[in-house]
């Protein structure tokens, strides 16, 4: 478990982390996201104690920081946000190392089975300044989790991996995270919305909004969107005014090729009717699908917003819904697919 309380870091007079506020469950894996700058690897230093803050306090595994920090390293598995390797030991030299110093048991057995869990097992005796950059990378995650920590706290752990690397490391976590807490920054959206049950989104040192992932996509959307693709006749318009007039129906506006897009209230799925409609006006119905939001959509919304606003409310965990106006301005869905 972590928990952080009103957490501050100021580097001289400028203010990385400010009041932080959030917890972390055990068997959760909470994403925490933000842009360059925002105070994310200090906050992860200050919970593995390499750091202390300028105010405020954490428990981690249930030890505080400042009153225990030997107790919250013993518990913890650190991935840095630049991994400090010993150059010249071999890779497999260098986990038994690791593993003596932290006292781990069964330790030859341990340090193969984590090999085998990254995928380094064939360069064991490799000299670690030769490995490739995801190589490393990779080294230092087995490091952090060698001696079975019930914290796990992981700076961009998918930094610099070739894509298949990502999905067997994005595996490994997601099985970590069954019996611990794992806390994980990282750029790619989509690993948090396929790894992250929940997300803590910070943005100038404070947190912007911490929510489910889903959650935070229907609060903030407020509508949902169906796009449908037809055929059958030129004139979409008779179309468009038919489906405009259908209940729980907010919006409908040509889209590319012989498409509309739909906006309906987001408790409705209207999918049935819409469907109905385009038939029953004569048209041939191509393609439907609803969308909705993308973490991207709203991750790229609530720092405008924050830029907008200036600054924003300390220690707000909701996420206010954008006003209409607000949400037409956010970046539209083109890029749903990949995201998804
Ligand atoms: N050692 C330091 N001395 C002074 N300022 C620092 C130091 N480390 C970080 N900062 C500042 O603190 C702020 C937060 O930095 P931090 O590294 O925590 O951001 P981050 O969210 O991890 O960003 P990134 O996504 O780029 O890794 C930045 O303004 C940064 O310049
Ligand atoms: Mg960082």
């Amino acid at each position: 478990m972590i928990e952080v309380y009103n957490l501050t870091k100021f580097y001289g007079t400028r203010p990385a982390v400010q009041g932080l506020t959030f917890r972390a469950e055990k068997g959760e894996i909470v994403g925490f996201l933000g842009p360059n700058g925002a105070g994310k690897t200090t906050t992860m230093r200050i919970l593995t104690t390499y750091l202390a803050p300028t105010a405020g306090t954490a428990r981690v595994a249930g030890f505080d920081i400042l009153d225990a920090p030997l107790e919250v390293r013993r518990r913890i598995g650190y991935l840095p946000e630049r991994v400090a390797l010993y150059d010249d030991m071999r890779v497999r030299d260098f986990l038994m190392f690791m593993g003596r110093l932290r006292r781990v048991s069964r330790l030859k057995q341990r340090v193969d089975e984590v090999l085998e869990q990254v995928d380094l097992t064939d360069r064991a005796t490799s000299i670690i300044g030769t490995l490739s950059q995801g190589m490393r990378q990779r080294l230092g995650l087995a490091q952090a989790i060698l001696h079975n920590p019930e914290v796990l706290i992981l700076d961009e752990p998918t930094l610099g991996l070739d894509p298949a690397q990502r999905v067997e490391v994005r595996r490994l976590i997601t099985e970590l995270g069954w019996e611990r807490t794992v806390l994980l920054s990282t750029h790619i959206l989509p690993e948090v919305q396929q790894v992250c049950r929940r997300v803590i989104i910070i943005h100038k040192g404070r947190i912007v909004a911490q929510d489910t992932t889903e959650a935070l996509g229907e609060r903030l959307e407020g509508s949902r969107r169906i796009l449908i693709q037809v055929a059958g006749q030129e004139d979409l318009t008779p179309l468009l005014t038919r489906l405009q007039n259908l209940p729980g129906v907010l919006a409908v506006a040509p889209r590319d090729g012989h498409g509309l897009e739909i906006r309906t209230q987001a408790h409705l799925d209207l999918r049935p009717q819409v469907a109905r409609t385009v038939l029953e006006s004569g048209y041939d119905l191509l393609e439907l699908r609803s969308m909705t939001l993308s973490l991207e959509d709203i991750f790229l919304h609530l720092i405008q917003q924050e830029d907008e606003e200036g600054e924003p409310e300390p220690e707000s965990p909701e996420v206010a819904a954008p006003s209409a106006e607000a949400s037409e301005a956010t970046p539209t869905s083109e890029s749903k697919g990949e995201a998804a």
